[in-house]
């Protein structure tokens, strides 16, 4: 089965299987999540109700040596190239998102292809930390940014003080200057399990090896809101947009269970592979299926006990049924 067609089959069974797998100590819902996100942004046919602004590429990953000490993961431990699809994107449900905005998360998903019709998944944004610990509180924060409400929006601040880490991480960056010159991280914590059974903690990053660039807000103000797509055009002219991905190394008592907590800078970290984004790919491939962070294989295992990692994959099982309808 080719990716594209294989992504869209198991798009299509994670909207039946996952849909009802969701906690039912849950105060909330994905589709009221969805809705919320839709509220805030508006509903656009056929786009994303989240990161709905991206495009598509594609490329190859190879690990490194030392990644099957830590993951029996065929792209970890096996030799690669391995085939990936990925899609550049910014953060919300807004197509015209402006490429210039500080505020906003960049964000890299990726399905590696495995072979013999197995992808797997991994989905990252521009911050290590997301804006809410639960989905409660990120559907109550969703419903104030909907309301307009300035002092409403800046209480849930106040009253959550967990979910300011996140802005805080993009206002003391520059607006990155392509999406090949910003680090992205898969924000939740995995564990990793060797083939002799050993398992370690870890979150993802992504670093770009052409360092992170950014760009004043004058100058990020003066292009058209749109040019990320034709600067990496022209950056892939030239050679591949390349990253390295580690493997951040967690300690003993290291939260498993919170999106919203930074690890310290301290961290050891453990380079696992090199990707190469070589060419942009049709949308289309992108948009067949949903790049889902709960599509691990053997090897590596999501968080169990952290609601929001819970809630994404049926989350965008319906964003994809509302976008493909
Ligand atoms: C409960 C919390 C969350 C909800 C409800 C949510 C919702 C969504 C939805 C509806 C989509 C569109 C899916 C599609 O149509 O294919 C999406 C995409 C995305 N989300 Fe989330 N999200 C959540 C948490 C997160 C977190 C913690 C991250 C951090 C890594 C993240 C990163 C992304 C990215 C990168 C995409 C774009 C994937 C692509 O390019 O297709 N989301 N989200």
């Amino acid at each position: 089965m080719s990716l594209r067609r294989y992504v869209l089959a198991s798009a299509m069974t994670g909207l039946l299987a996952t849909v009802s797998a969701v906690d039912v100590r849950a105060d909330t819902d994905p589709e009221s999540l969805v809705n919320a996100l839709n509220a805030v942004f508006g509903k656009y046919p056929g786009t994303r109700s989240g990161h709905a602004n991206g495009f598509c590429v594609k490329g190859s990953f190879v690990p490194t040596a030392e990644a099957a000490g830590l993951s029996k993961a065929p792209h970890l431990s096996g030799k690669g190239p391995w085939p990936v699809i990925g899609r550049f994107s910014m953060g919300g449900g807004n197509p015209k998102a402006s490429n210039a905005d500080r505020g906003n998360a960049r964000a890299l998903a990726v399905h590696f292809d495995l072979g013999g019709g197995t992808v797997t998944d991994m989905v990252s944004i521009s911050a290590p930390v997301f804006v809410a610990k639960t989905p409660e509180k990120f559907l109550d924060f969703l419903q104030r940014v909907a309301s307009k409400d300035k002092a409403k929006i800046e209480a849930y601040f106040t009253e959550n003080p967990e979910a300011k880490a996140q802005g805080e991480w993009f206002k003391s960056r520059p607006i990155p200057a392509s999406y090949a010159t910003v680090s992205y991280y898969a924000v939740h914590t995995f564990t990793l399990t060797n083939a002799e059974g050993k398992s370690q903690i870890i979150k993802w990053k992504w670093t770009p090896k052409a360092g992170e660039v950014g760009l004043t807000d004058e100058e990020a103000k003066a292009k058209d809101p749109d040019f990320y797509r034709p600067e990496l055009t022209e950056r892939l002219a030239k050679g591949p947009a390349e990253f390295e991905l580690s493997a951040i190394l967690g300690e003993p008592g290291d939260a498993t269970d919170d999106p919203t907590a930074l690890w310290p800078e301290t961290r050891k970290a453990v380079k696992v592979g090199d990707l190469a984004i070589s060419a942009l790919e049709p949308d289309a491939t992108c948009d067949a299926g949903i790049f889902d962070p709960t599509n691990v294989v053997d090897g590596i295992a999501g968080p169990e006990n952290d609601r929001i990692f819970e809630f994404r994959s049926p989350a965008y099982a319906i964003s994809f049924g509302r976008r493909t309808q």
